[in-house]
């Protein structure tokens, strides 16, 4: 992706260059412009350096910076895939709101057709003012998308709204923003399960599972790429992605409680979490003392969400699962597709160290026909990605 990044002139500068090198470590070509401000509070070298690419802006006391010639804010702005201002200051926000164009950056906000991406920074009082609120729902107005600014002790000293967002969050926010769409998911609501569920077993202690979560967050971030409206269903304790509603969910029957309640309302679902398939019996109210006699925990089967969403399932619906499996995957997969009323199951091959907690991937779809070419193996974003093109090209419109 092409990302042209705009610095404008407030302390949160120093975490655009972290950003540049965020996304070009990620891959993507990154281009920043400078303001006349921000070049107050970090230098085009250092962001020239970050992106291997030349800093741009209209600051002629700065010898290192490009010449500008007459259309480079045409060329910048037809060049990007996705403009993001990192940080956004009030003034920035003002001149793009009222078609004002006084120097590279608000030209090229002006002449773009990219979609744009505003992560603001600034003093409580001056967020909250009117005047800036009034221009960020213009500049809403426009298409442009608002990375809220966080809550947090600010440069002033004062405690409020107004701190630039994370990185990563704002990083996955421009993916986001400026990836291609698939026009079968485009609308689609679909709901996603991931991560671990955490089964209590008294105050301090639980069973679990090794799932991190990653593979289904990827995989929701892939539809939202695509351009589906997705709800996670969480275990664990990774951050929730950009651009989705988030249902965290400790037990298995809280997962289930969620998913039963959304499901009706959804066009599909990928079950992608590690649910426990049993918990104890009974949860102890105080620690439980070791003893001094052989010790047992009783346990008893947690409900099949996957199963009951398959029961459910109305025709137009579709249901995608997956099967971690040691021994035997294709023919389990078929079998756990029939059972739980599946269109695929993507079948995850733990033996010999390969799956939970493993950078490169492989995973086989199963369709009712039987066994499809293998996707990967592939990091667990581009997996994502491969899965959900994959079953984008499969979907009816
Ligand atoms: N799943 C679920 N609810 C459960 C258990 C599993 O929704 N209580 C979903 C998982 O999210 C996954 C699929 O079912 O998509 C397959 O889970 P897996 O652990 O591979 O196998 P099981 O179906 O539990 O069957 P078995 O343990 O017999 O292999």
């Amino acid at each position: 992706m092409k990302i042209l990044l705009g610095i404008t002139g407030g302390i949160a500068a120093y975490k655009a260059a972290e950003l540049a090198r965020l996304l070009t470590n990620r891959g993507h070509g990154v281009r920043c412009v400078l303001t006349e401000a921000g070049a107050r509070f970090i230098t085009p070298l250092t962001l020239a350096s970050l992106t291997g690419e030349p800093c741009y802006g209209a600051n002629a006391d700065h010898h290192e910076w490009r010449p500008s010639p007459s259309v480079e804010h045409i060329e910048l702005a037809r060049w990007a895939d996705v403009v993001a201002v990192v940080p956004a200051t009030a003034n920035i926000l003002g001149q793009a709101a009222n078609g004002l164009a006084g120097d590279l950056l608000s030209t090229i906000l002006l002449a773009t057709q990219a979609p744009v991406l505003w992560a603001p920074a600034m003093n409580t009082a001056m967020w909250e003012h009117p005047a800036v609120q009034v221009n960020l729902e213009r500049l809403k107005v426009f298409g442009h998308t608002l990375v809220e600014p966080a809550e947090g002790m600010l440069a002033c000293g004062e405690e409020g709204a107004g701190k630039l967002a994370d990185i990563e969050f704002i990083a996955d926010a421009i993916r986001a923003v400026g990836s291609p769409r698939l026009p079968t998911l485009v609308g689609k609501k679909v709901l996603v399960t991931s991560g671990p569920t955490r089964e209590d077993l008294d105050p301090v202690r639980l069973l679990t599972n090794r799932s991190t979560g990653e593979m289904g967050i990827e995989i929701a971030r892939a539809l939202r790429d695509a351009g589906a409206e997705v709800h996670l269903v969480l275990g664990g304790d990774l951050a929730a992605p950009y651009g989705m509603e988030t249902t965290r969910s400790r037990t298995a029957e809280a997962m289930m409680g969620a998913c039963a309640g959304l499901w009706p309302g959804m066009d599909g679902c990928i079950a992608a979490a590690a649910v426990a398939d049993q918990k104890p019996q009974s949860v102890a109210a105080e620690k439980g003392k070791k003893g001094d006699g052989p010790e047992n925990l009783v346990l008893v089967r947690t409900q099949d969400i996957l199963m009951h969403l398959g029961l459910q399932k109305k025709p137009a619906q579709w249901l995608l699962g997956f099967a971690a499996e040691s021994e035997h995957h294709l023919e389990n997969a078929q079998v756990k597709l029939a059972k739980k009323n599946l269109d695929a199951v993507f079948v995850n091959d733990i033996s010999a160290g390969k799956g939970f907690g493993h950078q490169a991937n492989t995973l086989t779809p199963v369709l009712a026909e039987g066994p499809q070419a293998p996707l990967g193996p592939l990091p667990k974003d581009q997996l994502a990605s491969a899965l959900v093109a994959w079953w984008a090209a499969r979907v009816e419109p």
